[in-house]
């Protein structure tokens, strides 16, 4: 399904719940949950998989969804939660874009009493009573995991070991996670050292961008590591270090983060050495947290989603087909 399809098909989820009276009650009929979930954009291959994995596992458990795609625009989620409280909806999911600003537009659906699911990326808060869960990725093991395969892969080099970083976008979870999971890592190791970081918004274009920039400034003999806080920039660096004659995963070792499809086809043809996986799929998870917590049953607070990692070294026929 490509992302023009997948855009009618928010429209369509859109208009389904709206066209139909939403979840209101009509004679003996049962009344479906309805939940509204603010996507923060369409920035990644990953963002993608994620909102498709929302938006089928709804259909799956029944539950009538109204999906807005914020467009990587805060005051947008913003918007788009405030309708869903005006059209009181049962439960209100989002995937915040930034860690910060989200404590007044909460603090209206609690007085609301409409129940808020946090996926994927997590809100920096002192009031915790304003979301019921948050199902998360743990983006500081990510960050270790990215830095652990270093010190593996440079354990007999006396270094020095001159790393690139493409992160993502400035003040969200995944990006300071990333970043500092990395850091506590290569800290104990002063061989390692970062010669450059740069914020590229989790998009192939910026990627691309940043890389261009890197190479002007740094030979390729300089730089020994690039490692990207997602797939979408290591291809767009990938693409700039292959026009510039530098072979990927050989001259620079490159650690991706998200493991898509491509990527990991990267890793077994030798270009990527690291991919460390950040998992989209947590629609199913989603759903059930959505049918217990209207149900008035106990969730946990805080629930991290499942995820791997595979380097250079793994068993690459144990890897399944990612499916995105
Ligand atoms: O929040 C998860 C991150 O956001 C993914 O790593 C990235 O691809 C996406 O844009």
């Amino acid at each position: 399904m490509d992302r023009w399809i997948l855009r009618s098909l928010f429209l369509l989820c859109a208009f389904a719940v709206c066209g139909c009276g939403g979840g209101r009650r009509e004679g003996n009929e049962a009344k479906a949950i309805v939940l509204g979930y603010s996507q923060l954009g369409d920035e990644s291959t990953w963002r993608t998989q994620n909102s498709r994995s929302i938006i089928e596992a709804a259909g799956k458990a029944g539950i009538k969804i109204m999906f807005d795609d914020a467009m990587q625009i805060v005051e947008n989620q913003i918007k788009a939660i405030r309708s869903f409280i005006a059209y009181k909806v049962d439960v209100i999911a989002f995937s915040p874009l930034v860690e910060t600003g989200w404590d007044t537009v909460l603090g209206e659906a609690k007085e609301a009493g409409i129940p808020v699911i946090i996926v994927d990326r997590m809100i920096d808060t002192a009031d915790d009573s304003l979301y019921a869960c948050a199902l998360c990725s743990d983006f500081d093991r990510e960050g270790r995991r990215a830095g652990e395969f270093l010190v593996k892969k440079y354990r007999d080099s006396a270094g020095p070991v001159k790393i690139v970083e493409i992160g993502g976008t400035l003040d969200s979870t995944p990006a300071i996670g990333r970043f500092e999971g990395f850091r506590d890592v290569i800290a104990a190791h002063p061989k390692f050292q970062v010669i450059f970081s740069e914020d590229g918004d989790f998009m192939l274009s910026k990627g691309k961008e940043i890389m261009r920039q890197v190479l002007r400034r740094y030979g390729p003999k300089d730089i020994d590591v690039l490692y990207s806080h997602n797939d979408d920039m290591t291809f767009g660096a990938i693409e700039v270090m292959q026009d510039a004659g530098i072979k990927p995963g050989k001259d620079i070792a490159i650690i991706s983060v998200d493991a898509t499809q491509r990527i990991v086809d990267y890793l077994k043809q030798g270009a990527v050495n690291c991919v460390v996986e950040c998992n989209p799929n947590s629609g199913p998870q989603v759903m059930e947290i959505a049918k217990k917590i209207t149900a008035g049953q106990k969730v946990p607070k805080r629930i991290f989603i499942e995820e791997t990692v595979f380097d250079e070294d793994s068993d690459f026929s144990a890897i399944a087909d990612r499916g995105y």
